[in-house]
């Protein structure tokens, strides 16, 4: 089956995986490549075990397997509440389910030791992308460790395109770039610019999207190619790749993670706290639970 954004014009772009078969992305050999380095990157990047960890766009749970018996307690969000119910059967309903765009999370301030925001922040619109940063800035505590991909303006293949007079945009311009409109493309220096502003330090880097290309063009042999994991770090720090994995570690904050609150959540419209139940006491909203998965969503 041929997978396909649900691209509705009167739709956001948090909505575009609604109701899709997003699990039919990652068929084929070349896909299955790439699925198998990023699994590779993540479960060396992601520091573990952890406290209380949060997927952040999480889509129908391809990592959870990475996380999900390493953390005392994991929270799933996407603005696609299909995506969700597939990632609450995978995942056997051990985790939290929250339906919520990134840009306006329902947790209170440092609620988690971990992050994880894979394949999400080229989805953020450009005019949203600092909020959804200082989202993830606001819920981790200190010392909490954010991993998170973006999609690479300058990487070698654009840059050589655009040699050629063949890419729409400069990819050297430090600013956010879009082909198409629901997929963003950022500067290296702009993400760690933005990341430094925010607190966050120690910058860990690895590049995808390369060797899969070739196991691709070769068909059945392509299993042949090797993923790549030992290139990564310096596909990553030369910004040569298209995708970019970012690990860093908030060094701001108050709350250490050994004190992270037990009630966490907090109303994402007026960010009074929900500690008994999904019905805000301040601003009287009230949050319904769908097949157990919460729904936080706004807009
Ligand atoms: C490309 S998929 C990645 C899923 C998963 N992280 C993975 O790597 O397999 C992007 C996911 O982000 C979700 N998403 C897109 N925009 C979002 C937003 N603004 N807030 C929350 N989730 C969003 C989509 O619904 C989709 O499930
Ligand atoms: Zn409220």
């Amino acid at each position: 089956m041929d997978f396909k954004l649900n691209l509705d014009p009167d739709k956001t772009q948090a909505d575009m995986y609604e109701n899709i078969n997003y699990q039919d992305f990652w068929m084929g050999v070349e896909r299955q490549h790439l699925d198998k380095l990023e699994q590779v990157l993540i479960q060396q990047m992601l520091k573990l075990p952890a406290r209380r960890l949060v997927d952040i766009g999480c889509g129908f749970g391809r990592l959870s397997k990475i996380y999900m018996n390493n953390c005392q307690e994991v929270v799933m969000v996407d603005s696609s509440l299909s995506q969700l119910l597939q990632a609450r059967e995978i995942t056997g309903g051990r985790c939290t389910y929250i339906a919520s765009n990134a840009t306006r999370l329902p947790f209170q301030p440092g609620s988690f030791d971990r992050a994880l925001m894979i394949r999400v922040f080229h989805h953020i619109p450009k005019e949203a992308e600092k909020n959804s940063l200082n989202e993830l800035e606001r819920i981790l505590c200190q010392n909490g460790q954010l991993l998170f991909t973006y999609s690479n303006k300058r990487n070698l293949e654009r840059i050589v395109k655009w040699l050629f007079g063949k890419l729409p945009y400069n990819p050297f311009e430090l600013s956010t770039a879009a082909i198409w409109e629901p997929f963003s493309m950022h500067h290296p220096r702009y993400i760690s610019q933005a990341l430094s502003e925010r607190g966050f330090c120690n910058l860990d880097l690895r590049g995808s999207g390369v060797m899969d290309k070739i196991a691709g063009r070769l068909g059945k042999f392509g299993n042949l190619i090797p993923l790549g994991v030992q290139l990564a770090p310096f596909f990553g720090r030369s910004a040569l790749a298209p995708w970019i994995f970012v690990g860093c570690k908030k060094k701001t904050g108050t709350i250490p993670a050994v004190e992270l609150a037990k009630e966490f959540l907090q109303c994402p419209v007026c960010a009074g706290g929900l500690a008994t139940s999904y019905e805000c006491p301040t601003c009287n909203r009230v949050f319904p639970i769908l097949d157990g998965v919460i729904d936080f969503r706004t807009d």
